[in-house]
């Protein structure tokens, strides 16, 4: 694997002299991991099956959960989607408001797409991001770009190019490292359906933007806030976003949250034939309020002024960093899943718990 830093240039045609090889690697064939606002993908030419099928390999990621394409102009949609069938109004709307952006549009596939991108869907998923990196590199390569996040299946996304190495070192032609990323949750992935808009799987462009653009209801699929139900997505079945430590999460009154996890440790710390190696992330002012002090490594108190923004940012990192530090138990102060990014951030905080998320009020 062949590393390429380019963390804080923004200029394109810069970056694009600087992406020269890349590119090239990704229009031949090639895979590439680069930074998105979102998280790491790993990406391949879009039209190039063996190619999209090395992705797959790479990832041991199941062959029938579909990748999502991104493009770096709305021109490139001509090679992605079926030209025949004219888009919706409220298609263009929403590329209109939210691109470039994390917004991943559900639309029916055109047929130069290699067919693993979207097996047996007649929708592919398609984006456009709003990182100059992958924009350059992109219309460097002068293909669509199926990108899937870029760590092995399973693991929790990753939202630094170290983390990228830790899971594909090895697997891939190349390492773009953009620095880390800004969202640190994926895109939002939405299907417009009849008579309503669906969210797949929350995102950046939350259900209050998307309603601000079109008139359908714009309503959440059942698995969202369920790790139980069965999802539409079909990359949300599998155990997602999680670590090899247990996820835990309470959400509702600070003292309740504190009191919640004091008890939880309590139990841990006498079982003694499976001792808990706690690890918690927090607002600072709660950490500082209720006096948490556990080791330095296991232990984050992110800013309570933009907490929702600045859990986000940092959870996969996080979660990946306490496995490191050998945490087995993960204790984590949630936030409102009805506001902005909270939606997201309770999404996943679901699916990497199994759906230990508790409201304590
Ligand atoms: O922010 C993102 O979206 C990142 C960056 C790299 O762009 N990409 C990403 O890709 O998260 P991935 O493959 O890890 O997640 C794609 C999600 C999966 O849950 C997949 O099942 C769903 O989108 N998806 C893709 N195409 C679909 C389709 N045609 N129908 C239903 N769900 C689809
Ligand atoms: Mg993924």
């Amino acid at each position: 694997m062949q590393r390429l830093t380019v963390a804080g240039i923004r200029h394109e045609a810069q970056l694009r002299e600087m992406l020269k090889e890349p590119a090239q690697s990704l229009r031949r064939g090639g895979l590439v991991a680069f930074p998105t606002e979102t998280v790491y993908g790993l990406g391949a030419n879009a039209l190039d099956e063996e190619a999209v099928r090395r992705i797959f390999a790479a990832k041991e990621r199941p062959r029938d959960n579909p990748l999502i394409v991104h493009i770096a102009s709305e021109a490139d949609l001509r090679d992605v989607i079926d030209e025949n069938q004219p888009l919706h109004e409220d298609v263009r709307r929403l590329m209109r408001a939210f691109w470039p952006g994390p917004l991943t549009l559900l639309l029916p596939a055109g047929a130069r797409l290699a067919p693993s991108v979207h097996p047996g869907q007649p929708l592919v998923g398609v984006r456009m991001p709003d990182h100059p990196v992958a924009r350059a590199l992109i219309a460097e390569a002068g293909v669509p770009v199926a990108a899937p996040s870029a760590n092995r299946s399973g693991r929790p996304s990753p939202t630094t190019a170290d983390d990228v190495a830790a899971d594909l070192d090895g697997r891939i032609d190349w390492l773009v490292d953009g620095g880390p990323c800004a969202w640190g949750v994926e895109s939002t992935v939405l299907l417009l359906e009849p008579d309503c808009a669906r969210i797949l799987r929350p995102g950046g462009v939350t259900q209050e933007m998307i309603a601000s653009v079109i008139d359908r209801p714009v309503l959440y699929a059942a698995d969202v806030f369920d790790a139980a139900a069965s999802p539409l997505a079909p990359g949300m079945k599998y155990r997602h976003y999680a670590p090899k430590a247990r996820v835990h999460v309470w959400w509702g009154e600070a003292e309740a949250i504190d009191e919640a996890m004091r008890a939880f440790l309590l139990e841990g710390v006498q079982d003694d034939d499976d001792p808990m190696v706690p690890a918690l992330i927090a607002p600072d002012d709660f950490v500082r309020r209720f006096g948490w002090a556990l080791a330095e490594e296991r232990q984050a108190a992110l800013p309570a002024d933009a907490y929702a923004e600045e859990l986000a940012r940092h959870l996969y990192r996080l979660l990946r960093a306490f496995d490191r530090a050998g945490a087995t138990d993960i204790l984590i102060h949630g936030v409102d899943p009805a506001h902005g990014i909270g939606a997201a951030v309770m999404n996943r905080l679901h699916k990497a718990s199994s759906g230990r998320v508790r409201w304590v009020g």
